[in-house]
């Protein structure tokens, strides 16, 4: 299939999220609970946040992309900015808070798992007012997920619906949602931890997910894309699943690899690829992502995503 199927192709892509600083450390393993544990590699200090990661995912595979997003103040906010600006998503969407910005602690092991714990700050201020004069076209994308306020994504994914654009939400992390914001979801991407929360049911097998994802569109959203680790990702309408597994490849550090896939795939529609071929660029973008230490690096262009899959 090489159809448009939710646009006009070519529009542009706006993501709406966080932007955070990363503070991870890689250990052998994960600590218990309870325990210390010593880093084996010196502490890793960069940018995050989904929203952040997703929409430098974006630019770094051509497209156009606008970001709505709230900062810090302070120091680590001036730091946010800088990063913001490194990558240019300094936009007029870019608002201020007065609180520092949101951080992550991020513990990696020598398998590449990861534990994150996010403090929003800034990113908790993103009120729906701050998304509210976003101008959204027919045929453009909406990417969000829920690291800021839900009554923020429900205004902006409302408003995009309401003109047309297609809505992309990305539900990490695992919130309950309220029937609004479901019901103007075109495709929803939740990992396996995060479907499983939000319908309550188990995906521990492939099969699973597919039940819970129908679970989910039964609560309003319109199709559900569900990663699913190093398995990849399915895709599960009305009218069946597709699986797309991923490529097989040596993880060291699995952090950022939904915000790659999400990136992949919301570029693979605004050129007007099918669904499923969206989805595979999405699971290559995940897939090398994995291959690096830290999110940004892990964020690649077309060139380096073809280079990748030839060196395979
Ligand atoms: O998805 C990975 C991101 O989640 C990290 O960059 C961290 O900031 C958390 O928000």
């Amino acid at each position: 299939m090489a159809e448009c199927r939710y646009i006009i192709c070519g529009m542009g892509i706006f993501v709406v999220g966080s932007v955070g600083i990363d503070f991870v450390s890689l250990s052998a393993r994960l600590p218990k609970m309870g325990e210390t544990v010593l880093a084996t590699q010196p502490l890793h200090i960069g940018p995050g946040g989904k929203g952040f990661n997703q929409a430098v995912g974006v630019a770094r595979l051509g497209a156009d992309v606008q970001f709505a997003t709230k900062t810090g103040s302070r120091d680590l906010g001036r730091q946010a900015q800088a990063f913001l600006d490194a990558e240019g998503l300094l936009g007029p969407l870019v608002r201020q808070s007065d609180r520092d910005n949101q951080v992550a602690l991020i513990f990696v092991d020598d398998t590449g798992r990861n534990m994150i714990s996010v403090a929003p700050g800034a990113s908790a201020d993103l009120q729906p007012e701050d998304v509210a004069d976003i101008a959204y076209s027919p045929g453009d994308i909406l990417l969000a997920q829920l690291e800021i306020p839900i009554a923020t994504v429900t205004r902006a994914a409302e408003d995009a619906k309401a003109a047309g654009a297609t809505v992309v939400l990305n539900p990490a992390p695992a919130a309950p949602l309220p029937a609004a914001l479901l019901e103007a979801v075109d495709i929803a991407t939740p990992n396996e931890t995060e479907l499983s929360i939000l319908t309550g049911m188990p995906t521990d097998t492939t099969s699973d997910v597919v039940t819970a994802g129908e679970r989910l569109l039964q609560l309003g959203v319109g199709e559900v894309v569900a990663t699913i680790g190093s398995k990849g990702a399915v895709h599960i309408t009305s009218a069946g699943s597709t699986s797309y597994p991923s490529l097989l490849v040596d993880a060291v550090d699995s952090t950022g690899a939904g915000d790659a896939f999400n990136a992949g795939l919301v570029v693979g529609m605004a050129r007007g690829q099918s669904l499923g071929d969206s989805i595979q660029l999405g699971n290559r973008a995940g897939a090398f992502c994995v291959t690096q230490v830290g999110v940004l690096d892990g964020l690649a262009t077309m060139d380096q995503l073809s280079e990748f899959v030839a060196s395979l």
